[in-house]
């Protein structure tokens, strides 16, 4: 079926967002607007007639984006990605935006406040947001009780992370991951292991290879009853990147990668680290300034491993999503862009994934993957 570009709609709430919502929402503390957003995402998904009022407004489909990963059939490759529904309150409103999957969470083994507030800091000139929330949410088991009767609509993916408390040494740490994992591997469609949050109190994250080695072990002796993807950031050495593709690589029972969470470099960017370290000294950096490391790592992961790859870091754009997907990926997911476009950018990647396609004369998303991944990762993962 032919794509035929409809002027108008994705690209008018796009500006409508841009020139109304945004001047406000950017004179307010970002947290506060996080959080009245929240509130407003859970209103309005709550009804029947309230989603499909937003579901005229944002929802778009086309058959060339379909997409079959790891057993999992998906309305188009655009996710929502881990931390802007962290305590999984938003699965009945996201579908209705137009993504075509979703990660919930990071959830953790216990519930969690967080870091000290302020922890949420925009820099607009480089298109991100320094990130210092430091993993706050419900816990697991208040999460899973709240997923018992779910009906999801779209894919969801739940990630789950370490309770961000100093006093948990490995063993410690890698007991509450199993307990986050028990209660929420049967619940999602997709099991995410968050290994790369840079802002934990004591800094560490089971990312490097010395603690992923044992907290996989640990993993391994569990139920997988559903795909698995390993998260990591954007900053490892080749050496050291290298030496997590073959631990990972070692285990079928894992799916794949995201790749990547937040960048904790603050070099090379328009704005001096030092202006950075004065904004906040602490935290990780989203959007643009991930958005070359991701795409570097993706290429190199993809390169040496037969598994399925999420990409995710600074897509705001149909062709950010297109490097994502020839370098490698399979799926991509996004947050910084809906702070920065609001929540009609879904349908306008979407719209310019088709237009994207059509120059390259492609026909779908499936042929672009088949002519650009030098390994076929998408079958059954299980
Ligand atoms: C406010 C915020 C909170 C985040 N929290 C999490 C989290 O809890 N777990 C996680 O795996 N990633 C978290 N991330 C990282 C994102 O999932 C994503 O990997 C990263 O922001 C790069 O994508 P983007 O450029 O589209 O934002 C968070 C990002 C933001 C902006």
């Amino acid at each position: 079926m032919p794509y035929k570009k409809k002027p108008g709609d994705a690209i008018t709430v796009v500006s409508i967002y841009k020139s109304l919502l945004k001047p406000i929402f950017f004179r307010m503390d970002p947290e506060t607007v996080h959080n009245r957003v929240m509130r407003l995402g859970k209103f309005l998904g709550r009804s029947k007639a309230n989603r499909a009022l937003i579901r005229s407004i944002f929802y778009f489909e086309h058959p060339a984006l379909n997409t079959t990963v790891a057993g999992i059939t998906f309305k188009n490759p655009v996710g929502l990605a881990a931390g802007f529904d962290k305590n999984a309150q938003l699965y009945d409103l996201l579908p209705e935006l137009g993504f075509g999957f979703a990660e919930l969470g990071s959830i953790t083994g216990e519930a969690c406040a967080g870091n000290a507030k302020p922890r949420l800091f925009r820099i607009p000139q480089e298109k991100s947001i320094i990130v210092n929330y430091g993993l706050m949410n419900d816990g697991c088991e208040t999460i899973s009780n709240r997923l018992q009767n779910a009906i999801f609509r779209i894919p969801i993916g739940l990630s789950i992370a370490k309770t961000n408390d100093p006093s948990l040494d490995t063993d410690a740490g890698i007991r509450d991951y199993i307990k986050a994992y028990r209660s929420l591997h049967p619940l999602g469609y997709y099991t995410t292991i968050n290994v790369s949050c840079p802002n934990t109190a004591d800094g560490q994250t089971f990312g490097h290879a010395q603690n992923l080695r044992p907290l996989l072990a640990a993993l391994a002796n569990e139920k997988h009853e559903k795909p698995i993807f390993i998260k990591i950031k954007p900053d490892f050495t080749e050496k050291e990147l290298e030496e997590i593709i073959k631990i990972v690589n070692s285990y079928d029972w894992i799916a794949g990668f995201i790749i990547s969470n937040l960048t904790t470099c603050r070099e090379g960017l328009k704005t001096p680290k030092e202006e950075l370290d004065k904004l906040s000294p602490k935290g990780g950096l989203s959007g643009l300034p991930t958005q070359k490391r991701s795409l570097a790592a993706i290429r190199f992961v993809h390169q040496r491993s037969p598994k399925i790859i999420i990409g995710c870091g600074g897509i705001f754009t149909g062709q950010d999503v297109i490097d994502k997907l020839k370098a490698g990926a399979s799926l991509v997911q996004l947050v910084t862009a809906l702070v920065y476009e609001g929540p009609g950018v879904i349908s306008k990647i979407n719209r310019e994934i088709l237009c994207l396609l059509h120059k390259e004369n492609l026909r779908s998303i499936d042929q672009l993957k088949k002519k650009y991944h030098t390994l076929k990762k998408d079958g059954p993962a299980l």
